[in-house]
């Protein structure tokens, strides 16, 4: 019977034959889309390809798109683990027409796949078409001998697809499987069209619509199709199993599982199984595509469904981190198709090795004070959201683990005193800023923080995204708007812009739209995590709640990432040859050139800066990967990698490493595999390769007193 990947690889060959470009998957990160939170459709990528903004050079094209829906319109995270076929990370295979066919066709090659490629019987399909459209209707007749009964008519929204809020969107068909009177549950549009009888495996739809804001639609330029079936439900189809997780791809998963917990699975744990395999999956491709566990934005999502799992490694039995013995095999099943989790496979690792440490360290204490304030808790009664938000904020317990845990009892959540809580806090800390002297006079980014809450950086991913405008300044003041020829402060939900830190300066480029061109001169950081664009409207009106595209002058980050690279090679050349108490003082990286500022007693002489120059160069010309991790302070230190001194750093940090050990010829020495020439705390942008440097030229050398 057909495996995952062999499904994976007939749909997009089918395609492929039949004329489709095979497009990779976009990042799970949406670049071109600021209002979601993930790609949760294979349509996404091509959002502005539908609505004629963006051309590519084909018009048909084929996908199997990474997609995770927990957050925002679309959520299953909740239902994980509980049921049959949810999944909080799934692969979207699809097929897509950008003005090429229309109905006819869509309608015709799924057909063709189904029954011939995949050789489903025809008597067990069935579809459904939007109330109203008859040339759906009649194609099904025509294509597939359907009689009227086998094509049921719905008027609801689950016959017509929108990404989000905004978007594409259009009429569609969903194609049903009958899996047997065995199974529970009614046809589509029946009373009980919830249960396991008839399963939907694959939506044809027919983009016809953008809808600009709620209630105001219009018609795409050229009508398209866009499609997408579950691999995970086609796999578990075709390999005669009712559940997605008794499908080849899962059982490896699940396997590992109970192999890492020394335990077999029961109907009675079965659930935290799946948890654990359908998190490990989302928690591993985000890691992949940029995403960190953090408190805010996607950061704590992903942190809440790597929580989740954990806590049901626990619920099994698991005394130690478990999740992160998973990953090989996750990568062995899917990094063929993925390629990039390959690449991110030890960072993947180790971010959940850190992660599950961590919350190990507060989750006995958390999972006692649970118990004891629900003790005399019935069924239908509820936790005290004061508690909830004590566990959230002292034990780091999302709220939704919270209530995970007490859904087998049938306690809930006081999750508006939970919200009540949290708004306290908040303002709390608000008061106590306020107190804080000369940062007082920056008090309008503590409101804005709280409004806008965290900048999503994207720049270590990309030079190029998306944005929504959250904040806009002008002397100082909140404004709604900017002008042609006014300078003022930009705030965007995210982006790709580098803010001044680390001695690295920010990044500069531009900010786009309809009509609208708005310089950006510069970047800065306030309060942490709030990226402020310093910009100057060149034509057009930059406004409040406006989509926009931002993109980093590439040329000045390349110089500068050159830049900042050859400073960490400079940096430990210099320790080479001056001595091990050269400490870093400070620098700058700047696109045109790099200061490096050290303490040392005496002078420099000729002959060592010269010694320094060769050294570093000579590791720039191993060209060598320039490698990024994410590890614990404490780790990250022990590796030796080099911290500056009196710098505060958070808990868990990006360790830059380069190069291959060298003696003072220059020539690599034997201690190469074991240890990089540099290793550093750093979070600013890197070259790909020390051969991107070009050359380390020691232009001038000063003192700026006594040591
Ligand atoms: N975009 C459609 C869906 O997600 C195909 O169902």
């Amino acid at each position: 019977m057909s495996g995952v990947n062999e499904i994976r690889s007939t749909f997009l060959d089918f395609f492929a034959r039949a004329g489709h470009e095979a497009v990779p998957s976009s990042s799970l990160v949406p670049k071109n889309d600021p209002t979601l939170m993930f790609t949760n459709a294979g349509m996404v990528q091509f959002k502005n390809v539908f609505t004629g903004v963006e051309k590519r050079g084909y018009d048909r094209a084929t996908t199997a798109q990474k997609c995770v829906r927990a957050g925002g319109k679309h959520n299953d995270l909740d239902n994980v683990g509980y049921t049959a076929r949810h999944h909080t990370f799934f692969e979207m295979l699809g097929n897509f027409s950008f003005g090429d066919y229309f109905k006819d066709r869509a309608i015709e090659l799924a057909w063709t796949l189904i029954t011939k490629e995949f050789g489903l019987k025809p008597d067990r399909l069935l579809v459904t078409v939007y109330a109203d459209d008859d040339e759906a209707a009649n194609l099904w007749k025509k294509i597939a001998g359907f009689p009227d009964e086998k094509i049921i008519r719905i008027g609801t929204s689950d016959n017509f697809w929108q990404m989000g809020d905004t978007g594409p969107c259009g009429p569609c068909s969903e194609i049903f499987i009958d899996q047997g009177p065995a199974l529970q549950g009614g046809p589509p549009g029946s009373p009980d069209e919830d249960g396991d009888r008839f399963l939907e495996f694959w939506n044809l739809v027919f983009m016809q619509y953008e809808q600009l804001e709620p209630g105001l639609r219009n018609p795409l330029p050229r009508p398209s199709i866009d499609t997408g079936m579950g691999l995970e439900r086609m796999a578990a189809i075709l390999q005669g199993v009712h559940s997605n997780y008794d499908t080849d791809l899962f059982k490896a998963l699940i396997d590992a599982a109970a192999h890492a917990v020394s335990r077999a699975p029961e109907p009675a744990t079965m659930a935290s199984y799946r948890v654990i395999a359908d998190h490990l999956r989302a928690a591993s491709f985000l890691v992949a595509d940029g995403v960190l566990p953090g408190n805010e934005g996607r950061g704590y999502v992903l942190r809440r469904i790597m929580r989740r799992a954990m806590r049901h490694a626990e619920i099994l039995g698991a005394r130690e981190p478990t999740m992160y013995r998973l990953v090989p095999t996750l990568v062995r099943e899917m990094g063929q198709a993925y390629p990039e989790l390959m690449r991110a496979e030890a960072l993947i690792g180790e971010t959940l090795k850190l992660e599950e440490t961590r919350f190990r360290r507060t989750l006995e204490r958390g999972l006692s004070i649970l118990d004891s304030e629900t003790r005399d808790l019935k069924a239908g009664e509820k936790l005290s959201g004061d508690t909830a938000f004590t566990l959230y904020d002292t034990y780091g317990f999302p709220l939704d683990l919270t209530q995970d845990a007490l859904k087998a009892r049938g306690i809930g959540v006081d999750t508006e005193a939970f919200t009540a809580a949290m708004q306290r806090q908040k303002q709390a800390a608000r008061e106590a800023w306020k107190g804080s002297g000369e940062a007082a006079t920056e008090t309008v980014w503590f409101g804005i923080r709280e409004r806008v809450g965290a900048t999503e950086f994207l720049g270590y991913e990309t030079e190029a995204a998306e944005g929504i405008v959250t904040a806009l300044l002008r002397d100082g003041a909140e404004v709604k708007s900017l002008e042609a020829g006014q300078t003022g402060l930009a705030l965007v939900n995210q982006t790709p812009f580098y803010a001044e830190s680390g001695g690295q300066v920010g990044d500069t480029g531009l900010i786009l739209a309809a009509g609208l061109k708005v310089r950006v001169t510069g970047t800065e950081k306030k309060l942490g995590d709030l990226f402020v664009h310093h910009v100057s409207v060149e034509a057009g009106t930059l406004g409040l709640d406006q989509a926009v595209e931002l993109k980093v002058d590439h040329a000045r980050r390349k110089a500068i990432r050159a830049n900042h690279s050859a400073t960490h090679l400079l940096h430990e050349a210099l320790r080479q040859v001056l001595g091990d108490h050269v400490a870093q003082k400070g620098s700058l990286v700047s696109p045109e050139r790099l200061r490096f500022d050290i303490s040392h007693p005496k002078p420099i002489e000729a002959d060592e800066l010269a010694r320094v120059e060769d050294i570093a160069n000579a590791v720039l010309l191993q060209n060598a990967p320039v490698v990024t991790k994410l590890m614990a302070v404490d780790d990250a230190i022990a590796s030796g990698a080099r911290a500056l001194f009196g710098e505060k750093y958070g808990d868990e940090v990006r360790v830059v490493s380069m190069g291959l050990p060298v003696d003072a010829s220059g020539a690599e020495t034997d201690r190469g595999r074991l240890k990089n020439f540099s290793i550093e705390l750093c979070g600013g942008t890197h070259a790909g390769r020390t051969g991107d440097i070009g050359a380390i030229t020691i232009v001038s050398d000063s003192a700026v007193g006594a040591g």
